[in-house]
């Protein structure tokens, strides 16, 4: 892979020990991966944050590159962390888990990265410009970034974007090339896609069936920023797809070569029924990805004056930025007072929501359902917000 003068300068140690670490990681990853050098990258977005995904081993690499001197040159952003900040009690977090996630993010913090800890950035201020090159690690932040907001990156692993986070560069390869970039298969919907959690079963099944490439959806409506996020975590769970087109946003492939696949009803039922378990859920689960205001809003609509039955549970994920947002709040007054609980900065799979003590968890999110039985041991089933949100309250909505 060709380097500039600077970056063998880099790599040589003239920048100190951690920029020639995050050089070789990131010269040794380009060369696998067959890129020609290494390019510029406008942000990035940290994964491997939650303790109880990293663990101490993760712990202590996060503490030596701090004390080797790391800091971000670029804009650089956190994936959740494995609990709420300031209510991780209530999440039945220990004291143990929290003091070690807390020595995580006070490493990140000494590196100059932002502890905005999300799966959606690009609602709190790190949202790239279309064309720009960044490297971000969380999955469904990485569909939405190339397909949504015409930024190009791959899907990097936690070190990785560290790395381009200390370089302000990722090695040229995959998504970052023009060509790279175009449909391989197209999507023709037969489906109803009437709600935001029809778009999370589009983007599950079409994963489960083509498990990689790049889809371009035809016969797609209304598809809004919330249920192309939704999509994208979708996308992911069930595949390694990185990028999508919908409709005009794609460019469709005239060479005759591409794969045509209809879904119907039939398909979305399937990947349900593989995503839901038998049994009374006892814990609602929403806000994977973290919800916008406008889902916030939605779900306070839906509660009304109902409450949230005593045996069970509505717990809500977010990130800060939004719940800080002033019109926010009354949205949250509106959750919390019907007895759920908003928390931001982690989520239901990167927490240790087996300590809930709850048993069964619903969602409205394909990949909360597809993750959570093996990160928390945990029942999990999915359904549409209503039923969802449904199952937990006093007599039903
Ligand atoms: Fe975000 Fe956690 Fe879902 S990181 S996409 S809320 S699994």
């Amino acid at each position: 892979m060709f380097l500039s003068k600077e970056e063998e300068e880099m790599l040589s140690g003239e920048g100190g020990r951690a920029v020639s670490k995050a050089m070789q990681l990131l010269v040794a990853l380009g060369d696998v991966l067959g890129a020609d050098r290494l390019i510029p990258v406008e942000s990035t977005q940290i994964a491997g944050v939650s303790y109880g995904n990293i663990g101490d081993a993760g712990l202590e690499l996060l503490e030596d590159w701090a004390a080797d001197g790391a800091k971000a040159s670029v804009k650089s952003t956190l994936n959740p962390a494995g609990m709420d900040p300031q209510r991780w009690e209530e999440m039945g977090v220990s004291e143990e888990y929290h003091s070690k996630q807390q020595r995580i993010l006070r490493a990140f913090e000494t590196m100059g990265v932002e502890t905005t800890c999300t799966c959606t950035p690009y609602l709190v201020g790190n949202k790239p410009m279309r064309g720009a090159h960044i490297a971000w690690s969380e999955s469904s932040a990485v569909g939405y970034a190339n397909s949504v907001l015409g930024a190009m990156t791959n899907r990097e692993g936690g070190p990785s974007a560290l790395a381009s986070a200390i370089t302000g560069r990722t090695p040229r390869y995959g998504l970052h090339i023009p060509e790279n970039r175009r449909p391989t298969a197209v999507i023709d919907v037969k489906a109803r896609m009437n709600t935001t959690f029809d778009f999370s079963l589009l983007g599950y099944t079409v994963g489960r069936i083509i498990g990689s490439g790049i889809p371009l959806f035809e016969g797609v409506h209304g598809a809004d920023s919330d249920r192309l996020k939704i999509m994208s975590a979708g996308l992911a769970a069930s595949g390694g797809i990185a990028m999508f087109h919908v409709g005009g946003r794609g460019v469709r492939d005239d060479s005759g070569s591409v794969e045509k696949i209809c879904i119907d009803q039939k398909e979305l039922e399937l990947s349900r029924q593989r995503l839901t378990t038998e049994g009374e859920p006892d814990l609602a689960c929403i806000g994977c990805p973290h919800c916008s205001v406008q889902e916030l809003r939605d779900l306070a609509k839906l509660l009304g004056s109902r409450k949230v039955c005593s045996r069970k549970a509505l717990w809500v994920w977010t990130s800060r930025g939004v719940y800080n947002m002033p019109e926010s709040k009354r949205y949250i007054d509106a959750i919390e007072g019907a007895g759920g609980k908003v928390f931001t900065d982690t989520c239901m799979v990167v927490c240790p929501l087996e300590r809930s003590g709850y048993k069964h968890m619903v969602s409205n999110s394909c990949k909360a359902a597809h993750y959570v039985p093996s990160t928390a041991a945990m029942k999990a089933s999915v359904t549409e917000l209503y039923s969802a949100v449904e199952k937990v309250l006093e007599g039903g909505l």
